[in-house]
């Protein structure tokens, strides 16, 4: 029996101690349980878990060229750049001789460092590279830029057929230092050029033959002052500042510049000069970009007073879902047109699949349990790297809808990319504005969460949910399914019930902090729910893993018992969310089955859940306004749950191990 006791502001708590768990049973099971499986039943999308994030792949790029000194704007670039994580830096700068290379393995102040007493300081044309490994673990020599006869250059992305290019080039001589694609792209690109004699055409010509997806930013030892930038399926930035013009592989870098950006179309090549920027595309004459003007301000990405980026983004949700709602209501009633999308689209729905990686691909769980029970449609949910390989079925009616915070993750387009050949219609829900992804959808809702600088997201997963559940809304509106009062109603919910209910539970930090005080030394955490609740133990349990290094499973509370029971010993934490009080009663019966076995059960659920039961240890109660305003406190909840474990554990919160921001690759 629990030892509950009454705390203040309806929170319940705790049982003091804490205790190790065995590792020894566990380890074996956990990688056999190392996917993520959605597995598709008439319609609903069911879930195992034991997900492992896929490892997340991008480098940095920042280029800049003109009156200034150039080497200082590519270090502040730089370290705009490292929250997307990497293991070595490096710069490329042109003085009046020749083009110098400084590059480390480690961080940007080891490069800052070497750079201090370097001529290098002194140019006016660089480029930089913060390097994340894929080809070639990290060190010195694998760090970009690479040079191989008069072309530097640095690359964003995996070039999958370099092998065979490589042994073309060691037959004919080519020299190579490194174990990188990117030095083998740089020699290809070097032959090219040796050949032709014209930075434009050889980089065409070169670019040709690599298969996979790049942004290069590339100079030539013979045209100092230039830097060439082309990208097939990694993006790449341009600038135009007072002072010159820039390039980068996200607009972040840019911030502390300028706001006038433009973003290079795939295939084509641009050329900045201090002076003058032009684009060149196949098809038409040279050009200049059309400049546009970025809303965000350099503070977004800033930390604005919080110790983390994680902190201070878990803590802008209620106005990150006001920003992403409230442009779809009018007159109290859901209302996409602004986005394109007016009610006749909606009505022609019959069923939808959703696509997306990691915690997108959970928040499109929870977006799919909302489309089918307030709108009745039946859906699919999908692990975009599998979608492809399904295969799919679409039918007349069928509508993708793609879930991307970036907008650029490999995975999620390669999926769109599919449903596009084979004439499905594509919606992208996606935060960063502008990206390929929302650029190749038929059509798109930003969430407009602003940028998301922790590696984890929050808010872009809570706008992402809370963008479903107005689509839902519409649709059962649409359909003729609930009334316009009703309709109403739930809006009102999302609008104003949630960023009340997400405020309310940030204000308990401390009651959390005592839930991540029992968690954080133990290596293995249980999360379990029903409906809804399930999914968001996705989400909980994928956040304290990547975040904290504490394995974790979300586990459907029922499904517990044909298996994964065995693991439960004595003082195993076993987290419940119930924000469904259909769900309870359920759920409490498989807290038992738990407690019997001796977890230390702690139960996430709302206020007017009357649970006069002895099977947790402790509960933390949240807003009951409605359903959607407590689905939105547990998310807020487990997000700092996670967040104070990992601050007790000392990890890097912002930037955990072996992950970065964004995955521009397979
Ligand atoms: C986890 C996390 C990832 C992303 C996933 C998809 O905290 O951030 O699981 O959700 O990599 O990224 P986007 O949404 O950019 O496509």
């Amino acid at each position: 029996m629990g030892n509950r006791k009454t705390m203040p502001a309806a929170f319940i708590k705790i049982k003091g101690h804490q205790c190790h768990l065995k590792k020894a049973i566990l380890g074996m099971v956990f990688s056999l349980c190392s996917k993520y499986k959605i597995r598709k039943g008439n319609g609903r999308a069911e879930s195992h878990f034991c997900s492992a994030i896929t490892v997340y792949i991008m480098c940095g790029i920042i280029g800049y060229t003109g009156n200034s000194c150039a080497s200082p704007k590519i270090t502040k670039g730089l370290s705009v750049l490292e929250y997307r994580g990497y293991d070595s830096v490096g710069i490329a700068a042109a003085n009046e001789n020749e083009i110098s290379i400084i590059k480390c393995k480690g961080r940007i102040t080891s490069l800052e460092e070497k750079l201090s007493d370097s001529l290098l300081q002194e140019s006016h044309t660089a480029i930089g590279h913060t390097r994340w490994a894929t080809h070639g673990g990290p060190s010195d020599t694998n760090a970009h830029p690479h040079r191989v006869g008069d072309v530097v250059l640095v690359h964003n992305g995996i070039i999958e057929n370099y092998m065979e290019i490589k042994k073309e080039l060691t037959e004919s001589g080519v020299k190579f230092s490194s174990e990188t694609d990117t030095e083998v792209a740089a020699a290809w690109i070097n032959r090219c050029y040796c050949n032709l004699k014209d930075p434009i055409p050889a980089i065409r010509e070169a670019c040709s033959r690599f298969t996979g997806s790049y942004a290069f930013a590339i100079m030539f030892e013979n045209l100092k002052g230039e830097i060439y930038a082309i990208r097939r399926g990694s993006p790449l930035i341009l600038a135009e500042g007072k002072d010159g013009y820039y390039l980068a592989s996200d607009i972040t870098a840019l911030l502390p510049f300028t706001p006038k950006y433009h973003i290079l179309d795939e295939n084509s090549i641009a050329c900045l000069k201090s002076n003058e920027i032009k684009i060149f595309s196949d098809s038409k004459d040279a050009c200049i970009p059309e400049w546009k003007i970025t809303s965000i301000t350099p503070e977004a990405a800033q930390k604005g007073g919080f110790s983390h980026f994680m902190l201070k983004e878990i803590h802008e949700q209620p106005e990150a879902i006001l920003k992403s709602v409230s442009p779809r209501i009018i007159n109290g009633l859901p209302d996409f047109s602004g986005d394109g999308i007016h009610g006749d689209f909606w009505k022609k729905i019959k069923n939808i699949q959703i696509v997306a990686c990691g915690s997108a691909t959970h928040a499109g769980l929870a977006g799919g349990y909302f489309l089918e029970k307030l709108a009745k449609i039946p859906t699919s949910s999908y692990i975009a790297s599998e979608y492809r390989y399904t295969p799919p079925i679409a039918t007349d009616g069928t509508l993708v809808i793609l879930i991307s915070q970036s907008g650029e993750t490999a995975d999620t387009l390669a999926a769109l990319r599919y449903a596009k050949a084979h004439n499905i219609p594509t919606l992208a829900i996606v935060n960063a504005v502008e990206t390929t992804i929302a650029r190749e959808a038929d059509y798109k809702i930003y969430t407009y969460a602003g940028p998301e600088i922790a590696v984890a997201t929050t808010k872009g997963y809570c706008t992402q949910v809370s963008v479903l559940y107005m689509i839902a809304v519409a649709i059962a509106h649409q359909k003729g399914d609930i009334s316009d009062q009703t309709a109403k109603e739930l809006v009102e919910n999302i609008s104003q019930g949630a960023p009340k209910a997400i405020s309310h539970i940030l204000s308990q930090r401390n009651i959390l902090t005592e839930i991540a005080k029992k968690l954080y030394r133990h290596e293995h955490v249980f999360y379990i729910g029903r409906g809804i609740d399930f999914h968001i133990c996705a989400e909980a349990s994928l956040k304290l893993k990547e975040i904290s290094y504490i394995h974790s499973e979300a586990y459907a509370a029922g499904e517990l018992k044909h298996g994964t029971i065995s693991l439960i010993e004595n003082d195993t934490p076993v987290i419940a969310i119930v924000t469904e009080n259909r769900l309870y009663e359920k759920t409490e019966s498989n807290l038992r089955e738990v407690k019997s076995r001796g977890a230390d059960v702690i139960l996430i659920c709302r206020d007017d859940i009357s649970s006069d039961n002895h099977s947790t240890d402790s509960v933390l109660t949240i807003p009951s306004t409605s359903d959607v305003a407590s689905v939105f406190a547990a998310i807020a909840a487990v997000q700092i749950i996670a967040f104070d474990a990992a601050l007790l554990r000392n990890c890097d919160i912002d930037r955990p191990r072996n992950l970065a921001k964004s995955v521009t690759v397979e």
